[in-house]
C-alpha cells in the first residue's frame, strides 16, 4: 500500500505545501511573503496575515501538481514548532481541519528535526545518495545553529548549540547594517562572488566545546562599520563585496571549524549539512574541501530543500507515519520546542 503524506510548513515566513508518495516528493510548492523585506526582518503579524491568504491555494495547487485526489491521501502533516507562533497556528488550524474532515491521522513535526531529514527527500529520476546512522549534521537557520547527532530518522541529540544569534541572524543582521533588504544571506551570497574576503579580518569567538557565538561579530561588524563610514560616508558602497566576502569568510570558518572538532571527537565521519545557510556557496564549498581532506562521506542537501519548505516535513512525516507516531486533534503549535 502506498503513503501519500500531505505537508504543511508555515513556522516563519514562507507558506509551503507538498505532496510526499513513499518517500518521495512529487509536488513542494513555497509562497514566500516579500511583504518583510523593507523591515530587515520577519513582521509577526504580516506573517500569519500572509500565511491565511496563501494557505488554500498553496494547498490547491500541491495537491493538483501533485496529481492526485484528496482520498488518496494517507496523513496529513504539518510543522509544530518551533518558529513563529501566529504563523504555525494557520497551519496547524487547517491540518486539523483538513485531517478531521478526512478522517486521517494527523502527524506533527518538529520543525528543525525536518530540516535534518531533507537528506532523506528521494527525488524521481534524481538518486540520491542518503546517510547512514550515525551521522553529524550541522543545521544552519535564520533561529538555528546546531551540531546534532542523528542516530535514526527520529533520534537525535544535540552536541552544540549558539549562545547567542544564529548563523543566518548573522547574515541577515550584517546584511541590514550594509542597507541590504531581509534576508541579506542570499545576496551577501551574491555579492561576495565579486568581492576578496581577505579584504577586513573580523574577530572569532571562542565558545567552549562545540557550541556557537555570533553576537560578538555582528557587535564588531557594527563598531567597524561605524568608524569607518567616519572617515568616509561613502564607505559601505564603495566596500560592499569585500565586506560581504569577509563576513561570509568569517562565518563559515566559525561553521567550518567546529565541524572539524565535532567529527574529531566523535570519530564520526559521515557529515551532514542543513538548514537555510547551507545553501551559501562558500559554505558548501568549504566542507568539501574539510570533506576531502579528512576522508569525510559528505551529504549535502539540494538548494530547494535546505531552506523552509513542505517536503522536509512530509518525510518526517513519512518516517513517523511508518511508526504509527500520531497526533490528536488537542494538540496545540509551541513557538519553542
Ligand atoms: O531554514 P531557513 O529557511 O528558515 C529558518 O528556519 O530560519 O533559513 C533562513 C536563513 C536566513 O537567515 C537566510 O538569510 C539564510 O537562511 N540563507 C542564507 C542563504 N540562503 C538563505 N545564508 C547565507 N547564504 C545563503 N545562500
Ligand atoms: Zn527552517
Amino acid at each position: 500500500m502506498q503513503v501519500t503524506i500531505l505537508a504543511i510548513e508555515t513556522s516563519c515566513d514562507d507558506t509551503s505545501a507538498a505532496v510526499i508518495r513513499d518517500g518521495y516528493v512529487i509536488s513542494n510548492l513555497i509562497a514566500g511573503q516579500d511583504v518583510h523585506r523593507s523591515y530587515g526582518g520577519v513582521v509577526p503579524e504580516l506573517a500569519s496575515r500572509a500565511h491565511q491568504a496563501n494557505i488554500v491555494p498553496v494547498i490547491d495547487q500541491a495537491i493538483k501538481k501533485a496529481g492526485i485526489s484528496k482520498n488518496e491521501i494517507s496523513a496529513v502533516a504539518f510543522t509544530r514548532g518551533p518558529g513563529l507562533l501566529g504563523s504555525l497556528l494557520v497551519g496547524a488550524s487547517f491540518a486539523k481541519g483538513f485531517a478531521l474532515s478526512l478522517g486521517i491521522p494527523l502527524i506533527e513535526v518538529n520543525h528543525l528535526q525536518a530540516h535534518v531529514l531533507a537528506h532523506f527527500i528521494r527525488i524521481k529520476g534524481r538518486e540520491n545518495i542518503i546517510p547512514s546512522f550515525p551521522f553529524l549534521c550541522l543545521l544552519v537557520s535564520g533561529g538555528h545553529t546546531q551540531i546534532i547527532l542523528v542516530k535514526d530518522y527520529l533520534e537525535m541529540g544535540i552536541l552544540g548549540n549558539t549562545i547567542d544569534d544564529a548563523a543566518g541572524e548573522a547574515f541577515d543582521k550584517c546584511g541590514k547594517l550594509m542597507d541590504l533588504s531581509y534576508p541579506a544571506g542570499p545576496e551577501i551570497d551574491k555579492l561576495a562572488l565579486q568581492g576578496n574576503k581577505n579584504a577586513f579580518t573580523f574577530s572569532k569567538p571562542s565558545v567552549k566545546g562545540l557550541d556557537f557565538s555570533f553576537s560578538g561579530l555582528k557587535t564588531n561588524f557594527l563598531y567597524f562599520l561605524r568608524d569607518m563610514v567616519k572617515e568616509d560616508k561613502d564607505f559601505i558602497e564603495k566596500n560592499r563585496a569585500d565586506l560581504c566576502a569577509s563576513i561570509q569568510f568569517t562565518i563559515v570558518s566559525i561553521l567550518t571549524e567546529k565541524l572539524i572538532k565535532a567529527s574529531i571527537e566523535t570519530g564520526i565521519k559521515q557529515i551532514g549539512i542543513a538548514g537555510g545557510v547551507s545553501a551559501n556557496s562558500v559554505l558548501r564549498e568549504a566542507v568539501k574541501n574539510e570533506a576531502e581532506k579528512r576522508g569525510w562521506n559528505l551529504f549535502i542537501p539540494p538548494i530547494d530543500f535546505t531552506t523552509d519548505n513542505a517536503a522536509m516535513i512530509g518525510i518526517t512525516g513519512y518516517y513517523k507515519y511508518i511508526r504509527g507516531e500520531f497526533a490528536g486533534q488537542d494538540i496545540v503549535p509551541l513557538a519553542r520546542l
